[in-house]
């Protein structure tokens, strides 16, 4: 009796895991149609972003207004704040698309990204000057630099801008409402550094224009890393709200700030997990559609699943994992090891949780039901990240074939993204997906930012 009893057990377990597993599918799986009625919505709040300033995804005219030629020359210097790390770039553009670059990284603290402006802008300053010494760089030879600031910015100028909100976990004071290049300008000059920024980008941007210099077919850059966004090149008639002068290109390149797309909350599929995630960050209700897509959110999402999977006894046998309740503690690398993980047993998956987390022990069905979270949670992200795509070439036209320059950590090295992007945009796009080139872009931003200061120096400085 004990045997059957014990077998009836493990057969109630059993179904149980079934069953959290197919509410879970049912919860995260973006249908076909979904995907298309998405595209739809996306497009259309594209349209009002291109015709008001007040729309939920800014469409911020960026003041560049040309792609490069691949003959720029000259050396310039690249700031490029991005999410968790800092950049300081020499760029040397040697014409025919070949660039020479040398950099240094830095981390920015927590401390920093949540203190204020001064603080933050003059350790960008000390970067500065730490790296000009070491490359022997004239400090008073008044280089002009570009400055990747990867935020969303009420652009006034090709280097005049204001910071309209923080995102990515930024929050440090004085600087919304402020002219970043004015910031920075300002720390450069209390540090005695005479540099010159006359280019003031958004990663995207950059990304964009820097791969322009090697692929002229590029018309998209997007960012898949600890936030996402995109930029695209848009004609100057589609874009209603813009009343300066027409460049002579007749094209102008919109940083679109994506990420915010859904936080009116009407299309977006999120789950109570998003909107633990949500709730728990510095900006909530804002950058909806990024908070279900980029690296700083989808190891949190999955940590809220698996906290969740606890409770109820449906992970490891319902005892509490002290170190995943801490916020941020599950990092979305954890999840690319996970799905990297194709062992009968997944051992990689069993010492992450067994040694890493402290987990005493954990079953095979334990690790299985993880690695879907895993593969659901990334899925969902990459199919979201391919509406944005499908929906820009839609928009403008390019289905017949463009190179679309794709950077950042979460595109880079989390297994199978890529691929889960193209399977969405064939479902979307049919055979015309087959013309869209992903292309892998590494370290555009800064080139990007020396490039567009080179273009600057050209000419059309009348826009
Ligand atoms: C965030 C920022 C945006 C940036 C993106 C990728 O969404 O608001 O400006 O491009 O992250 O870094």
């Amino acid at each position: 009796e004990s045997l059957l009893s014990a077998s009836n057990h493990a057969l109630t377990a059993r179904k149980q895991v079934e069953t959290a597993t197919q509410r879970l599918e049912r919860e995260f799986t973006i249908s076909t149609s979904m995907l298309h009625n998405m595209v739809k919505a996306f497009i259309r709040d594209m349209e009002r972003g291109l015709k008001r300033d007040n729309a939920v995804m800014k469409m911020i005219p960026s003041y560049v207004v040309r792609r490069p030629s691949g003959d720029e020359d000259g050396t310039y210097l690249a700031l490029d704040l991005g999410g968790s790390n800092f950049r300081v770039c020499e760029v040397t553009l040697k014409g025919k698309g070949q660039v020479r670059t040398r950099q240094k990284k830095f981390v920015v603290s927590e401390e920093l990204k949540t203190g204020t402006a001064v603080a933050l802008f003059d350790f960008f300053a000390d970067c500065v000057g730490q790296t000009m010494d070491e490359y022997h760089l004239d400090k008073n030879a008044s280089l002009k630099m570009g400055f990747t600031f990867s935020f969303p910015v009420d652009q006034h100028a090709l280097n005049k801008g204001t910071l309209f909100y923080w995102t990515k976990g930024f929050t440090a004071s004085g600087v919304v409402g402020v002219d970043a290049v004015k910031l920075l300008q300002d720390a450069f000059k209390r540090k005695k550094l005479r540099i010159n920024v006359t280019a003031l980008v958004n990663d995207t941007v950059g990304t964009l224009i820097s791969h322009a210099y090697v692929d002229t077919a590029t018309y998209m850059g997007v960012i898949l890393g600890t936030g996402t966004n995109a930029a695209y090149v848009e004609r100057i008639e589609s874009i209603p709200k813009w009343t300066g002068p027409k460049p002579e290109s007749g094209e102008m390149v919109i940083n679109m700030e994506w990420g915010a797309w859904g936080q009116d909350g009407i299309i977006l599929p999120t789950t109570e997990y998003d909107a633990a995630v949500d709730r728990a960050s510095p900006n909530p209700k804002k950058q909806s559609y990024e908070k279900m897509i980029s690296g700083l959110y989808l190891g949190e999402i999955t940590r809220y699943v698996l906290i969740d999977l606890i409770s109820t006894g449906q992970l490891f046998a319902g005892r509490r994992c002290q170190a995943l309740e801490a916020e941020h503690s599950f990092d979305t690398a954890n999840m690319s090891r996970i799905e990297r993980d194709h062992s009968m047993e997944l051992t990689d998956t069993k010492s992450i949780f067994e040694d890493l987390y402290a987990v005493r022990q954990t079953t095979l069905s334990d690790r299985r039901l993880i690695k879907r979270v895993c593969e659901l949670v990334g899925t969902r992200a990459a199919r979201l990240a391919a509406i944005g795509v499908a929906s820009v070439v839609t928009k403008t036209n390019k289905l017949a074939g463009c190179t679309v320059a794709v950077d950042g950590s979460v595109f880079e090295h989390y297994p199978h993204f890529a691929n889960r992007m193209r399977d969405a945009l064939r479902e979307l796009l049919g055979i015309n997906a087959d013309g869209i080139v992903l292309a892998q872009a590494r370290d555009g931003s800064g080139q990007g930012a020396a490039l567009i200061a080179a273009l600057a120096d050209v000419g059309e400085e009348d826009i």
